[in-house]
């Protein structure tokens, strides 16, 4: 993602070079950068301004459409200052708090006016105008990401001793032709802590790690990488990074930060289908369309689909919007958008007001298949606040008892009793027409509900009068031979094991995406995916049992020079531990952990506000449940999660982001969380070993999975000596003094970069 725009100056040259200078000459605005300026910043000034302000009439001298002018400004000097929207006269003309007012007539909203001045503090990216050419069709076939993939040959290597699956040939072959070596094999303990980590989040215990060292089988690492596949927190770790793709969050975010009381529900779907490796078409067809699927044969079955149907939900909506029409088609645009990017790895939503600029979609592609999510009833009204659908997921026990109420007389409780689903069902089936610059008070004519021509080869789905289409569409996505669904996953699950993708603009593939280091590879990992019946841990097994993941993160001089970001994979990447990781693994170490699954952490119902006017969330995150079960609100994410690069959860992301800032640091030398767990290891160990130096190697073990180094033992035992008896004075227990020195190395020892980063 982050990659997009500086990869497309470099290989595809669209880009004029200018406009940036507020930026600096070396900074691009990155993809987000980018979505925000043309959904929110490029339309308001199209409409709104430039009338005046552009090539017909220069009012006050001032031209608003493009970054130059705006910093030229007119009579008054510059119109922005980036960074600095106080001292913005852009900015101060729509407040309207001076003589000077813009738009002339009427003002702007208090959301436009926010948009404009986060604009200019993010350094007004501007994206200079693309070369636009009239879309082809056919020559847009011929891009990469359009054409089916094919089963390549396997590459022949020199070492073939060396690899251990044609996985292997690959990395291999890449590696050979720039007279690169792979690294060596990791040794033992590293290679169980990295694969504990990556399939389930969470640190090895010392048990398991002895029980690997100890088995000198062949299939030793096989084992490991078996019982961790079954283990059912597998399913609460991978879970997790598809709830990244899928936006999940349980607030509606934006201005109505309502609660999705039971997101919950498509949550837990998501954690079970993993666990159970549901197939991966399956799993596309019933996020889109389990209302459509032919009845499961039971009724926990049946649920589960409606309940998967909550992929198309759970999007961010302006509920407050006046303009009902509005509303709808802003929240069908978060659909398409979001499946564009989920699925196909395609930026759909760029062509709602014009062809998209650098994909082959035209503008009526958009239209075709807003057709069918038009004909999807998402919402159950369009009234102030409006109201989401949630499907009746009632059993025949909450049947009975909701007949139990009524005769009772108890309507109003009848609403709680039956349990409900946010999802979707069918609505009144039509084509959508296109919308004039994305405007709906601008209709041209109708389009027929069609997949995107440049995806179509031949047996396209075709979508009649009785049914949205939905269930056509995902069907059309797993079929077999389509260019996207099956790479777009393989490369997602590449990305989430090793750190980067093959393609690394995870969720576009578009040409403003980046190119794939390995096109070979990902083919054959796409088509041995789609062999495999679609099975997420047949991928694992694969890529894990592969020679190319054993490596160990060994550096290496002259790899470094030749390959400096490891794109051809001479080593292991180190990672740093996820947000949720790191939460869970002091959790776990502490012996804290509470590993129940599923359910809701909520403390607000359903459609409930998360905060009041004073804007105080009182949200709790306390729980000593795995990370995954707690309240995801938008605009307001827990701190922790902030801290460690948790995803904005309005937006899909498959590549998350890893940045190292001062505050994680303290977070980890003061947080409350870090003290509770360092208090518990240290009352634990004080109890179970009969030696001091015997109670430093427990600790190595438990939080690094290795054993203490002599003289790390004798630091250890230092430390505890000097906060003893540093406390004398203060604590006239001596017994409590212990458990606080002990608590004092403990501490440290979890706050080390070592327990944080997996090599
Ligand atoms: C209907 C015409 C019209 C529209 C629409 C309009 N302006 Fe203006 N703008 C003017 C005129 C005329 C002036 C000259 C000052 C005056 O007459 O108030 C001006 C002046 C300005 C100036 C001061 C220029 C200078 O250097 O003195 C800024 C900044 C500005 N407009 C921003 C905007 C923005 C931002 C928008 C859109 C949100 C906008 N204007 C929309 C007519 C318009
Ligand atoms: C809500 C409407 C809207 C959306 C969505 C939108 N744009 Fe635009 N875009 C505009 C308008 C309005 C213009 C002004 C030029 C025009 O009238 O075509 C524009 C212009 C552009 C231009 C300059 C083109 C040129 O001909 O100089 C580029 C590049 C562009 N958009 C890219 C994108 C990308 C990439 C996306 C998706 C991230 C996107 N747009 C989404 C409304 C939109």
């Amino acid at each position: 993602m982050r990659h997009d725009f500086r990869t497309v100056s470099l290989i595809v040259g669209l880009w004029l070079g200018c406009g940036h200078a507020a930026l600096g000459a070396d900074k691009q605005p990155t993809a987000e950068e980018v979505r925000f300026f043309e959904t929110s910043i490029r339309p308001l000034l199209v409409e709104r301004c430039v009338k005046c302000h552009g090539p017909d009439e220069q009012s006050g001298g001032l031209r608003l459409d493009s970054l130059a002018a705006m910093l030229e400004g007119g009579a008054s000097g510059p119109a922005i200052v980036p960074g600095q929207p106080g001292k913005s006269l852009l900015i101060k003309a729509v407040g309207q708090q001076d003589k000077l007012k813009m738009p002339k007539k009427g003002k702007l909203t208090e959301q436009q006016i926010a948009d404009l001045s986060k604009w200019v503090s993010m350094g007004a990216p501007y994206p200079a105008a693309a070369a636009v050419t009239a879309i082809d069709i056919d020559k847009g076939r011929q891009f990469w990401a359009f054409q089916p993939p094919v089963t390549p040959a396997i590459p022949v290597v020199k070492d073939d001793k060396w690899a251990k699956s044609p996985l292997d040939h690959f990395t291999l072959a890449k590696l050979e032709a720039k007279g690169l070596r792979p690294a060596p094999q990791a040794d033992k303990r590293t290679l169980i802590r990295r694969a504990t980590f990556d399939l389930i989040g969470l640190p090895p215990t010392p048990q398991e790690i002895d029980a690997f060292v100890a088995d000198d089988s062949a299939e030793a690492f096989a084992k490991v990488v078996d019982r961790l596949l079954a283990s059912p927190q597998y399913g609460e770790r991978w879970g997790r990074h598809w709830l990244d793709v899928a936006r999940y969050a349980d607030s509606n975010g934006l201005d109505e930060n309502i609660a999705h009381g039971n997101a919950w529900r498509y949550r837990d779907y998501v954690v079970a289908a993993f666990s159970k490796d549901k197939p991966y078409d399956q799993f596309v067809l019933e996020q889109l369309a389990g209302d459509l699927l032919p009845n499961a044969a039971k009724e926990t079955g049946r649920h589960e689909r409606l309940i998967a149907t909550g992929f198309l939900a759970l999007g961010p909506k302006v509920l407050a919007e006046v303009d009902e029409k509005k509303m709808e088609m802003d929240i069908i645009d978060e659909q398409i958008d979001t499946v564009g990017r989920a699925f196909l790895g395609l930026t759909l939503g760029c062509a709602r007001c014009h062809d998209h600029k650098f994909d082959p979609i035209p503008t009526e592609d958009y239209y075709a298949l807003a057709g069918i999510f038009k004909s999807t009833r998402a919402m159950e009204n369009f009234r102030k606040i409006a109201r989401w659908w949630e499907n009746a997921i009632a059993t025949a026990e909450d049947r009975d008892r909701v007949a139990l109420y009524s005769l009772a007389g108890a309507f109003e409780k009848i609403p709680a009793a039956v349990p409900s689903a946010m999802g979707v069902t069918e609505g009144h089936v039509s084509d959508a027409q296109i919308h004039v610059r994305g405007s709906h008070l601008k209709l041209g004519k109708a389009v027929p509900r069609h997949v995107p021509r440049v995806l179509a080869r031949g047996e396209e789905p075709t979508f009649d009068d009785r049914q949205s289409g939905r269930l056509q569409l995902a069907d059309w996505l797993v079929r077999p031979d389509h260019p996207l669904t099956s790479r777009v996953m393989v490369n997602r699950i590449w990305r989430w094991h090793f750190g980067q993708g093959i393609v690394r603009s995870t969720d576009n593939f578009g040409m403003l995406g980046e190119r794939p280091c390995d096109p070979e590879l990902l083919d054959w990992l796409a088509m041995q995916f789609v062999e495999k019946k679609w099975s997420v841990k047949a991928m694992h097994r694969l890529i894990m049992l592969s020679s190319t993941y054993q490596m160990s993160s060994a550096y290496d001089l002259k790899a470094a020079e030749i390959d400096p970001e490891n794109r051809l994979r001479w080593r292991a990447d180190v990672r740093r531990l996820e947000a949720e990781e790191i939460r869970d693994s002091l959790l776990a170490v502490g012996d804290l952990l509470d590993t129940t699954m599923g359910g809701s952490l909520l403390q607000v119902k359903n459609r409930e506000f998360f905060f009041d006017h004073t804007s105080k969330d009182t949200t709790r995150y306390d729980s000593h449940r795995r990370a995954i079960y707690l309240p995801v609100v938008r605009n307001h994410v827990y701190d922790l999660f902030q801290l460690f690069d948790f995803p904005d959860p309005a937006v899909t992301t498959g590549d998350r982001a890893t940045t190292t800032v001062a505050p994680q640091a303290l977070f980890m030398m003061n947080s409350d969380l870090v003290s509770e767990v360092s208090e518990s290891m240290a009352a634990k160990v004080l109890k179970s070993e009969k030696d001091d130096a015997d109670r430093v190697q427990r600790l190595y073990r438990k939080a690094y999975g290795r054993a203490a180094t002599a003289k790390e033992v004798e630091r250890g035992l230092a430390h505890v000596k000097e906060v003893e008896s540093a406390l004398e004075g203060k604590e006239s227990d001596a017994a409590k003094r212990r458990v606080r020195a002990w608590a004092s190395l403990c501490h440290l020892i979890v706050a080390a970069n070592e327990f944080i980063y997996v090599r």
